[in-house]
């Protein structure tokens, strides 16, 4: 039965301005293309736990390896997960290609399209499996990530804070999904949330939905959604050192494989403990230490984090202490590189008492780690 009232008259202002307004992204299809369900799932794959503009070096170079599905199920799994070296979370890579090989064993190399036989796929959760559902195949569904809450508890004044309001928000966003294009629809949920239904400043005066919103009525926007507090976790210490060359390279590592934040870069560090204790022993390198005002919060699911920041310039001569995985990143790389949320913090936390890279010279540094310049380095 066709919809009508309200919704549809919001699902259609959205889908014109994603008409106007998508973000171009290598794994979506344009016009009148028609969506390759491959692209899809591997794009949404890596995007679970990493930025858009991380993936997209990512997609590019899977695709130009592996074309379609049956390709990557043939490839051995180390070439894949050497790939994949920098998106971190290498659970995802051995579970891509274990669904890769599965779509080819069980469904003869053609992705199914249903919501259920998605989700019993390896690595595909409620969230893949709608998205996939609807960008690949068109199906009804509402994929409903943190973005899209944020979206849905806006334009509906939702008080009730997360994660009370979950089962609300999953029944609004499914209401508004319209019978044809439910893939644009996602997506342009999507880039609303990425790009104007922001956290902390929503751009409401450019919203398409600025006419519908009552969280922007009520002048509650920003504030929304409300969520329940958390519950009191220990807090570690450590000291994070900012190394940047003359040219304006900056130092990172990556991490260990197995434990948090398995395999992500980072601006290399001390432990992370209840206080800090031979701190500058345990820096990549002797230096000369200028110590930074202030510090860097994050909040993990079971400890919070202080960080204070220690900078340096890698000068002449200057040599690695250890053999750890240690990568110099242009700044204007940073932002592409894969660096989880509290690193992007400390990243920030720089950048806004540094915001001018100093002027390009030849690196004086040589560390006895070996660098690399590739993009996919990087992240
Ligand atoms: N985040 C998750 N899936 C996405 C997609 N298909 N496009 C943009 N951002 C996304």
């Amino acid at each position: 039965m066709a919809r009508k009232g309200p919704e549809t008259n919001a699902s259609s202002q959205l889908l014109a301005w994603y008409d106007a307004h998508a973000r171009v992204l290598p794994w979506r299809a344009r016009g009148a293309e028609v969506a390759d369900p491959y692209r899809v799932w591997l794009s949404e794959i890596m995007l679970q736990q990493t930025t858009v503009q991380a993936v997209k070096a990512y997609f590019e170079k899977f695709v130009a390896l592996w074309p379609t599905v049956q390709a990557l199920a043939a490839a051995p799994l180390d070439d894949v997960l050497k790939a994949w070296a920098g998106l971190g979370y290498y659970a995802r890579a051995r579970n891509l290609h274990a669904c890769a090989k599965e779509v080819v064993a069980r469904f003869g190399g053609r992705f199914p399209s249903t919501e259920e036989e998605l989700r019993s796929l390896p690595g595909i959760g409620p969230y893949t499996a709608a998205a996939i559902a609807a960008i690949a195949f068109g199906g009804r569904h509402a994929a409903v990530d943190g973005n899209v809450e944020r979206v849905i508890s806006r334009i509906y004044a939702i008080e009730t804070p997360l994660p009370g309001s979950k089962p609300d928000i999953r029944a609004r966003a499914q209401a508004l999904v319209p019978e044809r294009r439910a893939g644009d629809f996602a997506q342009a949920m999507m880039d609303l949330g990425a790009t104007i239904c922001t956290p902390r400043d929503p751009n409401c005066l450019i919203c398409p939905w600025a006419e519908h919103c009552r969280g922007r009525i009520a002048g509650l926007a920003s504030s929304l959604p409300r969520k329940t507090p958390k519950k009191a976790v220990p807090t570690r210490r450590g000291v994070a050192f900012w190394i940047e060359r003359k040219d304006g390279a900056v130092l990172l590592r990556r991490r260990p494989e197995k434990g948090l934040l398995g395999g992500m870069m980072e601006v290399p560090s001390t432990d992370w403990g209840v206080r800090v204790s031979g701190a500058e022993a345990q820096a990549p390198l002797g230096a000369e230490w200028n110590k930074m005002k202030g510090m860097v919060e994050h909040t993990f699911t079971h400890f919070h984090l202080e960080l204070t920041v220690w900078k340096a310039e890698a000068i002449s001569g200057g040599v690695l202490r250890d053999g750890g995985d240690y990568r110099w990143t242009k700044r204007e790389e940073l932002a592409g590189a894969a660096l989880p949320t509290v690193m992007r913090k400390v990243v920030a936390h720089v950048l806004r008492e540094m915001p001018s890279p100093t002027p390009p010279v030849p690196p004086l540094l040589q560390p006895t780690g070996t660098l690399h310049f590739r993009r996919d380095d990087q992240g």
